[in-house]
């Protein structure tokens, strides 16, 4: 007697055990992880890869004064501003004698916090030690984010460009006199208004 009724028991158990497996399987496929946003403004230091040729890239991100800095140290090379407004014109210039300036007008300002947001979601991966969140932006590029910190770890562009994320300070602002491009920069533009 004893022991059926163990027997029942047990079954019993084991249905509840295998629905419960199925009702956990059922919503961790309903909710797939989705990209944290960016801060609204970080600092973060990245070392860039593209098929060999290396950068180190100071990014200072700041949304909420619509500005973006990437400033870009090549490999035993010139260090260069990369300053990105969010009306669309960025300019990119080097501080050494040559005193170069480029200045450049996009239709889109500087990315949003929630740029990855629509990002299609690929699973893990093992990435440089880091257990990875993978996301792919469709025609731009791959998003690899710790599943435990949702710190980005690296992002690889569709052109081969990789960016390896090497520290993450949430919140660090760049002071505002950095963010002034130097006056070669508005040569041109003051010559044709005059
Ligand atoms: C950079 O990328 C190339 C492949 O494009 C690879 O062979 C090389 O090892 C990488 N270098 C570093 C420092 O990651
Ligand atoms: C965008 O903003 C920057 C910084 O204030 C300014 O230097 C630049 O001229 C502006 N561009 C346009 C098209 O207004």
């Amino acid at each position: 007697m004893i022991s059926s009724q163990i027997h029942s028991l047990i079954v019993l158990l084991l249905l509840a055990l295998s629905a419960g497996d199925q009702i956990s399987a059922a919503i961790e496929t309903e909710t797939e992880p989705v990209p944290a946003p960016w801060p609204e403004q970080f600092h973060a230091l990245l070392l860039m890869n593209k098929s060999g040729s290396l950068e180190i890239v100071d990014l200072w991100y700041d949304w909420v004064n619509g500005r973006n800095f990437n400033i870009i140290q090549k490999q035993l090379g010139k260090l260069t501003y990369d300053l990105e407004w969010n009306n669309g014109t960025s300019f990119y210039y080097t501080l050494d004698a040559s005193k170069t300036c480029r200045t450049v007008h996009f239709e889109v300002g500087i990315l949003r916090p929630n740029w990855l947001d629509g990002a299609n979601y690929l699973g893990q991966r093992q990435v440089n030690g880091f257990l990875c969140n993978l996301w792919e932006k469709v025609d731009f590029l791959w998003y690899y984010e710790d599943v435990i910190t949702k710190r980005p770890v690296q992002w690889i562009f569709y052109t081969g460009r990789e960016a390896h994320v090497m520290t993450f300070e949430v919140g660090a602002v760049l002071e505002d006199e950095k963010w002034q491009a130097p006056v070669y920069c508005f040569h041109n533009e003051k010559k044709n208004s005059e």
